[in-house]
């Protein structure tokens, strides 16, 4: 269905049915702004799912880099004589790899690392190697090792991409680095380590970054990626995840204290979603902990969101352990309470905290500022409630100000959130964290959930969301279409929706288990969908409170005889802006009229800039060949007197940004 048929058909349509000419007429009140909008408003929730932290955003382009996949050599390819010892210097991965010479001059010994799916490495640009190592124990004479990045499946010199030699002259565990800049590109590259010398070597934590990380961090995240994350300007940053901070048992949950510290010694996690859909299966799927909970606090900063953590209840993936015995008794949750105690030092401790010292020599002296928390992701059933009430009463003990983050479980309605949110109220958690993937059906006729909102007790974080197309689970217009459309309730209910946050936010194009998403990337290049643009697109046009808007006295939500409209407003105090958010997701161009009502004699509408979304064919989206496709298209825009007329075509997402000025 393309945008030109839809618009001929409609035509057609119009000259014979008056019906099509009616204006919708919308009124505006400016006068009285009503609920702040929070700043925390639009935010991101990462989760590292389709491979969005190891082999996305975290720059790190060795995979096992340290040996401690269960299966030790996994990614790897060996030749020559190669060993697995397990004494190596960093307690948490005491693994490493030990090269000797093959007993011949024509042999060769060595090891190549395949990376996430290749690695993806740009001609001119300055990639960092480095290795723990030493010469092998008794030894006397320095080790030689040559480092190369070549195409994959070659060994001639002239697939070699860039190549260095490094003497091993010490005796201890020492890092070395090196620099490597290839000529050309390639996505699929392979790092080589040939041993060079008659003498061995030991090698440990054999790591490759590209030099230019965002923001230069050395233990860095690649930079298109986290550019746009901080390009949607999001107001919260929720991390680890999801199912992940669950774990499949206690023993994989995201433990955030393995997270923290010397890079080189944070223990390796399984991560749940190799084996999630056997459809979709990646046994070669961990968490190195590279990325973790500084770097999430850092990257929080940099971006400009406010972090949120969220920490294990003690209650493994529900989904996944129907016995009790696989969780934690309440009466043993203490370790895990104080781990969310600890996680509060860590971030906002001073200096000479136990664990505020553990940031400051991580390099961040000054605290993090962190003020939300969430305990435990979507849990549902009696145990719930039963473990998140003695975190709580401590958290409120030692933080009073902290707000906490409960859950409704996995559903956006249904027994389980009928249950859970009076439980939620009688916890008195600050904020309440909704999860839904749902339809094309729930999300059209979703425009006005928030209205009925009880407006005492706990506010909303829709902490997961994300339109599921029936039959079209993947990324498409429509669907981001619709999420705007949802929005607009979000928005109009700002009272008692405080945060909002897509899901997932990554997805790398060939180690994907979860769609749709927000960004897709491949090893070279990035691409922001649809939903990304009409997140963008609302938390760059959040306005500072709520307008009333309404069409023949109702919210604009898709209602009967609004033709497939929903609308929001705003108003701005910081440059005195109007600004006016209409979807429209019928297939009929909708001509309307909008009066601002309200206005003192002294002031005046001028034009702004009309933002507009919206496509040809809306079951397309963009992709890594034609990322351009669907971005939002920015226009003057002029008013008369109090009001503005125009018409919204079909299938689009309309931002109207007007200044108020004194004339
Ligand atoms: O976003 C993917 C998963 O969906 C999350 O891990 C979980 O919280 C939800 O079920």
């Amino acid at each position: 269905m393309t945008r030109y048929t839809l618009l001929f058909a409609a035509a057609a349509l119009a000259s014979g049915l008056a019906a099509n000419a009616q204006v919708n007429e919308m009124r505006v009140d400016v006068k009285k702004p009503g609920a702040p909008i929070q700043p925390t408003m639009y935010g991101l929730f990462f989760e590292d799912i389709n491979y969005g932290a190891d082999g996305g955003l975290y720059a790190e382009l060795v995979k096992n880099r340290s040996f401690e996949f269960p299966q030790r050599l996994m990614a790897w390819k060996t030749f020559g004589r190669v060993e697995v010892l397990a004494d190596g210097p960093f307690e948490r991965t005491p693994h490493y790899v030990r090269l000797s010479s093959p007993g011949h001059p024509h042999k060769r010994t060595g090891v190549e690392n395949e990376g996430y799916f290749g690695m993806g490495v740009k001609a001119g640009e300055a990639y960092r190697f480095s290795v723990w190592a030493r010469m092998a124990q008794g030894e006397a004479s320095p080790s030689k090792i040559r480092v190369e990045l070549a195409k994959p499946n070659s060994s001639s010199e002239r697939h070699t991409l860039a190549a260095q030699a490094l003497t091993v002259d010490a005796k201890e565990w020492k890092k070395y680095t090196l620099t490597l800049t290839p000529e050309v590109t390639e996505a699929k590259a392979v790092l080589r380590i040939f041993l060079e010398s008659p003498a061995p070597v030991d090698l440990e934590h054999i790591s490759l970054f590209p030099a230019a990380t965002w923001q230069g961090h050395e233990n860095g995240l690649r930079r298109d990626l986290a550019q746009a994350l901080a390009d949607v300007k999001p107001g919260v940053l929720r991390f680890p995840g999801g199912c992940i901070v669950e774990g499949t048992d206690l023993a994989t949950r995201y433990d955030w204290k393995k997270t923290v510290g010397p890079v080189e010694n944070r223990p390796l996690n399984e991560n749940r979603w190799h084996y999630t859909f056997p459809h979709r299966f990646y046994p070669d799927y961990y968490q190195s902990g590279g990325l973790g909970f500084y770097e999430f606090f850092l990257l929080a900063e940099e971006i400009g969101a406010e972090p949120l953590p969220v920490v294990s209840c003690g209650l493994a993936c529900q989904f996944q352990n129907s016995s009790p015995e696989a969780h934690v008794p309440v009466q043993d949750l203490a370790p895990y309470i104080q781990d969310a105690l600890d996680l509060i030092e860590f971030a906002n401790g001073n200096a000479s905290s136990a664990w505020g010292k553990v940031r400051a020599e991580m390099g961040h002296p000054a605290p993090f500022n962190l003020k939300l928390i969430g305990i435990g992701n979507e849990q549902w059933g009696a145990e719930y409630p039963a473990h998140l009430e003695p975190f709580v009463k401590a958290i409120r003990k030692a933080y009073p100000s902290i707000k906490i983050i409960g859950s409704s479980g996995p559903d956006s309605e249904g027994q389980q959130f009928d249950y859970l949110w009076p439980e939620m109220r009688r916890l008195k958690v600050d904020l309440v964290d909704e999860h839904f993937y749902r339809p094309e059906s729930w999300f059209l006729s979703q425009g006005a959930r928030y209205d009925r909102y009880d407006r005492k007790g706990p506010k909303v974080f829709a902490g997961e969301y994300a339109c599921h197309g029936k039959g079209k689970k993947w990324n498409h217009f429509y669907a981001s279409l619709l999420e705007a459309a949802f929005m607009t309730g979000l928005e109009r209910n700002a009272d008692v929706v405080h945060m909002a946050t897509y899901a997932p936010l990554f997805a790398h194009v060939e180690g994907w288990q979860w769609r749709p998403d927000m960004i897709w990337f491949d090893n070279l290049a990035s691409v922001r969908t649809a939903s990304y643009y009409v997140q963008q697109l609302y938390a760059l046009n959040r306005g500072s409170h709520v307008l009333p808007l309404t069409m023949s006295q109702k919210p604009v939500a898709g209602g009967e005889n609004q033709n497939g409209l929903f609308a929001s407003a705003a108003w701005e105090e910081k440059d005195n802006a109007i600004i006016v958010k209409v979807v429209n997701t019928s297939n009929k161009p909708q001509p309307i009229s909008i009066a601002f009502a309200g206005l003192k004699k002294t002031e005046a509408l001028t034009g702004g800039v009309c933002i507009k979304l919206y496509t040809d064919d809306v079951d397309m989206d963009n992709t890594i060949e034609h990322p351009q496709a669907i971005v939002p298209q920015e226009s003057p825009l002029s008013v008369s007197g109090s009001a503005l007329s125009t018409t919204v075509e079909a299938y689009t997402f309309a931002v109207y940004r007007l200044l108020k000025t004194k004339n």
